[in-house]
This record gives structure tokens, C-alpha cells and sequence, in this order.
């Protein structure tokens, strides 16, 4: 096993964490052991498929505990909280409907599906996983051409990403009118239709697409794939951008984002080889020590160092391993080899130096932001590979 490979199920195991909540039983991965004590949507779906190589039987529950927090309707959080309520000091900055509330009310990227099938089988043997497909599709695909809109930053993953801040200004996240977007929000329910009828903002985001369109093949469902280009695609710029609801606007910023859609099979060749070629293997953009950084570094807003200030703003120009692992895949399944060889060895000598950290400085690899990361260990996937 490579010393990657080894820090990774060293990180998985320390932040394993088992309990019951009224005679429910659940069994995740903290993000963070110290910073993030909760059950996160994507975290976890990242996390099993790191754990399945070192422990299958986790990389089920780790899954089975989301679906064991699924509503009736079949809803799943952005956060579960298992064990506590969140704090009130937190209340303002997290979207739950009510301080006793159990989860969220908004999501996140929805790779659920597509995990489990790499994870744990076939997911459309699992009618839960189905359910909350359903749920997606009947509350967030507003325009009926298979895509899904978001109501927050936040429900991307990318929180405090630039890209948002045209869209949603002071009130992004990270900044200083968040809250106040929480607090509409909570009183519309985080509901995609009553925001949309209070004039949004509601965003057609590209990497929740990705990922949706990721899990609806994992399905066995009609690809969202040819939606995406069909919408987001921008041909004169050779990259993804998001669409804001109302208005149709095109915010500019130029993120990982606009390229996440390499790791999806069905992919027009064409379209896979201008991300690479005119983005992802650029010097001016994505092809730092340590890539692909989350922002582009041509960007004016891109901080290679998470920036500095009392508050921390994610996704505005680190590099995190999971958005490492998805390029990766498409690059391999174009035939980059080498650069896709590149790629990985900058992630795995961060890691190796650095530990599992949140996220990494794009131009020397230090380790930034919590400590003991878990979806960090997607590291051994670029190190030993076993999904291709
Ligand atoms: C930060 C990240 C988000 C992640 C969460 C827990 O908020 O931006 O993507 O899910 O931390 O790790």
C-alpha cells in the first residue's frame, strides 16, 4: 500500500463515529474530527467510495445512514444532524427550518446514486435511492428539460465560490448578508418554487448537474448529459457556465467548476478535449503544482491561499481532492495519460507532506483549512487506482 493509500485509511477510520437516534441506528465519517461533527450529504457519498476499499461493509452504512435520515417524501439534507441539534450560535448561517429541525431543508450535490454504484451495487435496487431521484426531479427541475436549479450557494458544495457572488451579492455565503438569505429562505421553506415566485435567485449550476446526471446513469435513467451542453455549454468560451433564474444571466467566473462535467462518460468527445486542452492543461488557468485549483488563477478574485480574515471563504482558489479525482477521470477516459499522471502525483506528494487537509495552496501544496479531511482520501483513487 502507498503512504497515500495508508494516510487515507488511517483519516477514514479515526473519524468514524456510530450512535442511535430514537431507536435509529447511523454510522458516517465526520468530515472533520475537530470542525465538522455532523453527517454532510456529499462528504459522505465521497467518503464510501474511499472507505469500500479498506472496509465495504462501511462504505454501505455510511450510505444506508443518509437514506436513514430520508423524509417520507423522499427528501435528503445537505447536513444530518444525528446526535444534536445545530447550536444556536450556528442557527443564522445553517439552513434548517427550525433550531430542533433534524437536517437541512437545502441539498447538496445529489451524487448518491452513482456513489452506491461504485460503492455498493446496483442502486436502482434500492427504492429509497429512487424516492429521493423522484424528490429532485418533482421539486428542483423547474424548467422540465431534466436540470436541476439550486436556491443557495451552498447547495452546490462550493460554498463561497466566486461565482456566486454576481448572483447572490452581499448575500452569498461567507458573506456579510448570508444571513439573510437563510432567514428567506427558512421562511419560504427552502422551497425552489416559493423562492422562484418571490423573483429567486435560483441557479442552474453546473456541477450539481454533473453529479445529478452521473447518478440518473447509475439509475439506468435517460442521461441529463445532453441537457447540460444543450444549456450550459458555451461554445465561444469552451467551458460550462451556470444560468441564473430569472433573466437567463451567465455569470463569467471562471471556477473547476466549468470543467467538472469532464467526469461524465457520455461527454461529447469534442467538448471533454477543449476543457483539457484550452483550460485544464493551461498555465494561465488550472495547471498549477498542485491542480486543478478552484478557481481559474487568471481570475482577479482567485486566492491561492484561502485568503485571510476572520471569516473563511471555501472554493475561492485552493485545491481539493475530490475535484482533483473527477478531472482526473475524464482526462483518463480521453487518453491524457501523462498529464492525468501529473495530475496525480501533485495531489499524492501534497498528501504525503501535508496529510489529509481540506484543501491544498495550488502552487506549493500546503495544507489548508480542517485537519484530517475525509473525502480527501478520494487520494487513494488517484494513488491505487480502482474505478476507471
Ligand atoms: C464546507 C464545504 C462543503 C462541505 C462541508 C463539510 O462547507 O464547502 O462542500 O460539504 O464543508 O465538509
Amino acid at each position: 500500500m502507498s503512504a497515500a493509500v495508508e494516510i487515507a485509511e488511517r483519516v477514514l477510520r479515526q473519524g468514524w463515529v456510530e450512535g442511535e437516534r430514537d431507536g435509529t441506528p447511523y454510522a458516517y465519517t465526520r468530515p472533520s474530527p475537530t470542525r465538522y461533527p455532523w453527517q454532510w450529504y456529499w462528504d459522505s457519498c465521497f467518503a464510501a467510495i474511499a472507505w469500500r476499499r479498506f472496509d465495504p461493509g462501511r462504505a454501505r452504512t455510511e450510505l444506508e445512514s443518509l437514506l436513514a435520515a430520508q423524509r417520507e417524501d423522499g427528501f435528503i439534507g445537505h447536513t444530518i444532524f444525528w446526535d444534536r441539534p445545530v447550536s444556536l450560535g450556528r442557527l443564522p448561517f445553517y439552513n434548517v427550518t427550525s433550531r430542533h429541525a433534524d437536517q437541512t431543508g437545502t441539498i447538496q450535490p445529489p451524487l448518491l446514486a452513482w456513489a452506491w454504484s461504485i460503492a455498493v451495487g446496483d442502486p436502482a435496487a434500492e427504492p429509497r435511492i429512487a424516492a429521493q431521484a423522484e424528490w429532485l426531479a418533482a421539486n428542483r427541475d423547474l424548467e422540465g428539460d431534466g436540470l436541476l436549479w439550486i436556491v443557495q450557494p451552498d447547495e452546490s458544495g462550493l460554498d463561497a465560490s466566486p461565482k456566486f457572488d454576481p448572483v447572490w451579492g452581499r448575500r452569498a455565503n461567507g458573506r456579510i448578508g448570508f444571513p439573510c438569505l437563510v432567514r428567506r429562505n427558512r421562511r419560504l421553506g427552502f422551497d425552489a418554487r416559493r423562492i422562484d415566485a418571490r423573483g429567486g435567485p435560483l441557479l442552474c449550476e453546473t456541477l450539481v448537474n454533473t453529479l445529478w446526471s452521473l447518478s440518473l446513469q447509475a439509475l439506468g435513467r435517460p442521461s441529463a448529459t445532453p441537457a447540460l451542453v444543450e444549456r450550459l455549454w458555451d461554445e465561444r468560451r469552451g467551458l460550462f457556465l451556470d444560468q441564473v433564474r430569472p433573466g437567463g444571466a451567465r455569470p463569467s467566473t471562471v471556477t473547476w467548476a466549468a470543467l467538472a462535467p469532464l467526469a461524465l462518460p457520455d461527454l461529447p468527445e469534442r467538448i471533454g478535449r477543449r476543457l483539457v486542452e484550452e483550460h485544464l492543461l493551461s498555465r494561465n488557468e488550472f495547471l498549477t503544482a498542485v491542480a486543478p485549483p478552484s478557481v481559474s488563477a487568471s481570475e482577479p478574485s482567485y486566492e491561492p491561499d484561502g485568503g485571510r480574515g476572520p471569516i473563511r471563504r471555501y472554493w475561492r482558489g485552493p485545491t481539493w481532492v475530490n475535484s482533483a479525482w473527477l478531472v482526473w477521470l475524464g482526462m483518463r477516459r480521453l487518453g491524457y495519460e501523462e498529464e492525468a499522471n501529473r495530475l496525480a502525483a501533485g495531489v499524492i506528494g501534497a498528501v504525503e507532506r501535508e496529510g489529509l487537509r481540506e484543501y491544498y495552496d495550488p502552487r506549493t501544496g500546503t495544507g489548508l483549512g480542517a485537519k484530517d479531511f475525509a473525502w480527501s482520501a478520494l487520494v487513494a483513487e488517484l494513488a491505487e487506482p480502482a474505478y476507471l
